[in-house]
């Protein structure tokens, strides 16, 4: 095959992937003999050829088929994203192979978020779980079904912190704290990567949007950043660095502008403190037209500029971005930009494209000509029994009055709601691979579950809004929103009929998927008000009310916790979501899942997170006082606290001790606690650990996470719970940014949730 002129230089190389766990010696021999490959072919680039490895091309309307070939054949493009089938990437890694002068491959990106062709809960949902084993999971499958299907890389795991749920984008990431989404960060590069992006079954990370993204102004999407250099280092940059320290490939560049420069035009943020001071080598990809944007942003004149600012500022890969190749060769020759800053870019895509194994074998996720699958969407294809187990992990109990649920397998369940038997919302957001006709709903759980023991009776009871305007928007790119226009009044009616008959309603509702997305920003967060006449209706029924949610973030939830008798948050839950939302309603599976983001009463509260510093005046439940830091018209604090979620059966704490009133430098002391399953019922809790710096050099938060345990007891067992605390567990950034724990007294709380906690005390030497 004609691609062997540049696989045959490495014939003779070592091979070994950079990213596995090898000694440092090893490494060092496998970066000498990737440099001197890459050397190598740079030196036969012309500069239009090292400026088409610099783009990252979506295939779509603006881009068809037939430009995408003839640029792939002039060596004007060097990565494709939006492409998912084995059959079309390998059409176009042919062209690269058969048509381009030098016959360098490209690579294959895409949104793996949660789930390929298998999708799993929203990653929210995945934070919920607080089990990194189920979150490694469901990075593990996703990774091998995306590598099946040809691609290289995935632009995920998204680590952006999210304290305002407002911003659509909430859904995408793990949630609020800086600890636990750290450690997920790290989590899923590991479970994509697994050691070696190359091999089959593996792809690469590009963790994202880096950064700050999460704290865009009032969460409207794409807004502003501005934030002080302390709580930026200290509550919004770790999981990125997290990310990176597990050796993602990729950086994806935020949209937001940082302290009034934005992330695509930021040296600082780009090469000072990714490159220079987290030793990154891999490579920064522009997000979607971030580079063009820079002229509405008020940074550059116009396109040339805009360029010049891109890559001189480190970004190296421009996405969907004309503006790479019109304008980078013209301001080479003119001087404007260094043809080492090309050169520094080509070196990184190239790096990439070797770690991806592709100069090796630029089909290695693809495997030979013939074994494409026949149907890419086949059955076979699914991890359905993973997906289940997964999604029933991230489901949170908010309420359960009465014991309401778990449900009996027998007599009438009304099954109310615009998104009970909804295919497309259960899937979630950025499912796009995914097959829509794939997902189990609630509805056809719920009948799975109870055969022919029960009888479920079903009504839509209303749309999931009436706003006409609102289902336009949602429907602006797919059908996604089935709109029925009948009067509300008479779907209500409908529903109320059956509610009469049943014993239990179950009433699904919340927000459509495409409500929380990217783009989807709302100033109300409550549950739309068709929703809410129906909930009251059927309320008024007298029936035992059981709300199933469905939603990507915290909503308001104050008026609906009051007329429901159970609440259970299931976020979307992905493609086995009915089954498993109807494994723990029957109490097949009994909920264990907590919350990664705290639920305001209103959306007045926004931004309330749980790690809050204390103030001067500092508001406090019991003596609450008049000139404290608080809302007079409505109860402080939130309506659900971050770490919160109950289960059918009742866990106790008892006899917290620490195993020393005192901690030395670089030492260790364990927290330790009984926990009992006082219920009736076997189940899973999270104990967690939060510390509280007293007195420091800054004011520090009111309380950390720093550790957790997800513990399985029976019924009535009891079991001693220890969770280490490190003296790096203490580290914060000090006013001159300097990192260390400083000596002095430490509060340590160990709880079921974030509010309802027991205290000890140690002191740091
Ligand atoms: C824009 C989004 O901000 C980003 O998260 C995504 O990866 C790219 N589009 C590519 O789809």
């Amino acid at each position: 095959m004609k691609w062997l002129c540049v696989v045959s230089m490495l014939s003779g190389l070592a091979f070994g992937p950079v990213f596995a766990q090898e000694s440092s010696a090893t490494q060092g021999i496998y970066a000498q003999e990737r440099d001197a490959f890459v050397s190598n072919l740079m030196k036969q680039m012309t500069l239009e050829e090292k400026i088409g490895q610099l783009r990252l091309i979506s295939v779509g309307p603006d881009n068809p088929k037939e430009a995408i070939r003839e640029g792939i054949s002039k060596g004007q493009i060097g990565a494709i994203f939006n492409t998912v089938t084995r059959q079309d990437i390998r059409v176009m890694q042919d062209q690269a192979m058969q048509l381009s002068r030098l016959k360098i491959p490209l690579f294959f990106a895409y949104d793996v978020v949660h789930g390929q062709r298998t999708v799993f809960p929203i990653s929210l949902g995945l934070a919920a779980s607080f089990d990194l084993e189920a979150i490694a999971l469901s990075g593990r499958v996703s990774a091998q079904e995306a590598s099946d299907d040809g691609l290289n890389m995935t632009f995920s795991p998204m680590v952006d912190i999210t304290r305002d749920p407002r911003w659509g984008r909430v859904s995408e990431g793990f949630g609020e704290d800086t600890w636990l989404v750290s450690k997920i960060a790290k989590v899923m590069v590991d479970a994509y990567q697994n050691g070696d992006p190359s091999k089959p079954g593996s792809v690469m990370a590009s963790v994202k949007h880096f950064a700050l993204y999460g704290a865009v102004e009032g969460g409207r999407d794409y807004n502003t950043v501005d934030m002080s250099p302390l709580r930026m280092h200290q509550d919004y940059l770790p999981p990125y660095k997290a990310a990176v320290d597990a050796g993602s490939g990729g950086v994806m560049v935020s949209l937001n502008s940082i302290n009034g420069v934005p992330a695509t035009a930021n040296p600082w943020l780009l090469k000072d403190l990714l490159r220079d001071q987290w030793g990154f080598k891999g490579i920064t990809i522009s997000d979607h037209g971030a580079i063009k944007e820079l002229i509405k942003h008020g940074v550059a004149q116009d396109a040339r500029d805009a360029v010049r600012l891109a890559i001189t500022s480190g970004v190296d890969m421009s996405m969907s971005d004309e503006y790479y190749d019109q304008y980078l060769p013209g301001l080479v020759k003119e001087g404007l930009v260094a043809e080492s800053e090309i050169d520094r870019a080509c070196r990184d895509v190239l790096n990439t494209k070797y770690d991806m194994g592709l100069f090796k074998d630029p089909y290695n996720h693809l495997g030979p000509v013939g074994s494409d699958p026949q149907d890419t969407n086949a059955e076979s294809r699914l991890h359905r029994a993973e997906a289940r187990v997964i999604a029933r992990k991230t489901m949170v109990l908010l309420k359960n009055d009465k014991q309401t649920l778990p449900l009996q397998k027998q007599g009438t369940i009304a099954l109310i709601g615009p998104m009970a038997d909804s295919q497309r919302d259960i899937m979630g957001s950025w499912s796009a691979a995914g097959v829509v006709k794939q997902s189990v709903t609630v509805r056809e759980g719920l009948q799975n579950a109870v055969k022919d023991k029960a009888s479920i009776l079903y009504a839509k009871g209303a749309n999931i809004t009436q706003d006409k305007s609102i289902v336009d928007y949602l429907n602006e790119y797919e059908t996604a929103v089935a709109f029925d226009t009948r009067p509300p009044q008479q779907m209500i009616d409908e529903a109320v009929k059956i509610a009469k008959q049943a014993d239990v309603v179950v009433a699904v509702v919340g927000e459509a998927q495409g409500m929380a997305h990217e783009a989807s920003s709302r100033a109300d967060i409550t549950i739309p008000q068709s929703q809410r006449d129906l909930i009251a209706a059927l309320k008024a029924t007298g029936k035992p009310l059981v709300l199933v949610l469905m939603n990507g973030r915290p909503l308001a939830l104050s008026w609906e916790s009051e007329q429901a008798d159970a609440m259970l948050e299931t976020w979307y839950s992905g493609t086995e979501g009915g089954n498993a939302i109807a494994d723990v309603l029957f109490g097949d599976y009994n909920p264990s899942g907590k919350l990664p983001m705290t639920f305001p009463r209103s959306v007045g509260q926004i931004p309330i997170y749980y790690n809050h510093l204390n103030t001067g005046r500092p508001f406090g439940k019991e003596n609450p006082g008049k000139y404290t830091s608080r809302y007079f018209d409505s109860p402080n604090g939130p309506l659900y606290p971050f770490g919160y979620g109950l289960s059918y059966s009742q866990f106790a704490l008892s006899d917290f001790k620490l195993s020393s009133p005192e901690m030395a430098r670089d030492g260790k002391i364990t927290a330790s606690v009984m926990l009992k399953n006082t219920g009736k019922y076997n189940g899973a809790t999270v104990v967690q650990l939060y510390v509280q710096d007293v007195t420091a050099s800054v004011s520090r938060p009111i309380k950390e996470l720093r550790n957790f345990k997800k513990v399985t007891l029976h019924a009535g067992q009891e079991q001693r719970v220890e969770l280490p605390i490190t003296e790096d567990d203490l580290k914060f950034y000090n006013a001159s940014l300097k990192w260390g724990a400083e000596p002095g007294k430490f509060n340590v709380f160990v709880g079921l949730d974030s509010d309802n906690l027991q205290q000890q005390s140690f002191t740091l030497k």
